[in-house]
């Protein structure tokens, strides 16, 4: 699906926020149109700041950020931007509980100025694709956790934007639905190409996309496809007793012996985030 062109990109991207904590310190990151990947890291590591940065939410307080060919910093016209340039879904899905699935999807839709036939049939057709057909008339609190975040999908892709931005979107959810939700991105991303970002605590959800990228005291620790050795190494060594001692925060003989105290920290995060 991935083919090369830049679709994102940041150059030495900081963020200080009053209270002078680096929350970004000096992020390069490229995405190409086209590709599914995830961000992880521990809390407090900076994922939601460079999200929010990347879908000009909030200004960085240093570096660039380009996306579609557009310098962020030069956009005259940020709520167009917003609105039809990045498609935003968070773990609260934030719908409108007094209007219908369909209604929230067309929401975004009154900004580009359609009929309201055609602004409702591609509200449908979005329900469609999001697997809820027919819950199109339903009300917010008579969906499902999962059913209410595939409407917030749909609605953020309303106005075909050009990249999906995603934070922690299966947080509030358990892991049939959490897979569901996964599944949904998964087929936007093959069918229509979709480029999509999702910040992730959860391990699985990050190995169902194609690229982890690991975040660390606001910088980028790993980047690495899914798949890659590296990921399923580090796995096998953390289900191993070595790697079960690490977790309970022991220091085990081996460890003296090879000298490796100094990568500790290091390893039990990295571990932490499997
Ligand atoms: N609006 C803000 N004002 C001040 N500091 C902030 C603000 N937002 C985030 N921070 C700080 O910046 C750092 C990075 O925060 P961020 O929310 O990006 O982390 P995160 O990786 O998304 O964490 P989590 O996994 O808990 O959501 C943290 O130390 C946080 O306290
Ligand atoms: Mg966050």
């Amino acid at each position: 699906m991935t083919n090369k062109e830049i679709l994102a990109k940041t150059t030495d991207l900081v963020k200080v926020y009053e209270d002078k904590m680096r929350a970004l310190d000096g992020v390069n990151l490229t995405v190409h149109r086209g590709e599914f990947l995830s961000v992880m890291g521990p809390s407090g590591s900076g994922k939601s700041t460079l999200l929010n940065l990347l879908g000009a939410l909030d200004r960085p307080s240093a570096g660039d950020i380009y996306i579609a060919g557009e310098a962020l910093g030069s956009i005259k016209d940020l709520n167009r931007f917003r609105s039809r340039t990045v498609g935003f879904v968070f773990q609260l899905h934030n719908l409108l509980p007094t209007l219908t699935a369909c209604e929230n999807v067309e929401i975004p839709m009154f900004e580009i100025h359609i009929s309201n036939r055609e602004r409702r049939q591609r509200a449908l057709s979005l329900l469609v694709e999001v697997g809820l057909a027919d819950k199109a008339d339903q009300l917010p609190p008579r969906l499902s956790g999962g059913e209410r975040q595939r409407v917030a999908i749909a609605r953020a892709i309303a106005n075909e934007p050009q990249i999906l931005l995603a934070d922690e979107p299966t947080g509030n959810l358990d892991s049939t639905s959490g897979a569901e939700i996964m599944q949904a991105f998964r087929k936007l991303n093959r069918e229509k190409g979709m480029t999509v970002l999702i910040v992730t605590h959860d391990p699985s959800v990050a190995r169902s996309t194609d690229r982890i990228v690991v975040l660390q005291d606001g910088r980028i620790a790993r980047d690495e496809p899914v798949g890659d050795p590296y990921w399923r190494d580090l796995h096998e060594f953390k289900l191993s007793g070595l790697g079960q001692v690490l977790m309970e925060g022991k220091v085990p003989p081996e460890i003296h012996e090879l000298g490796l105290e100094r990568l500790l920290p290091e390893l039990r995060d990295v571990l932490a985030n499997l």
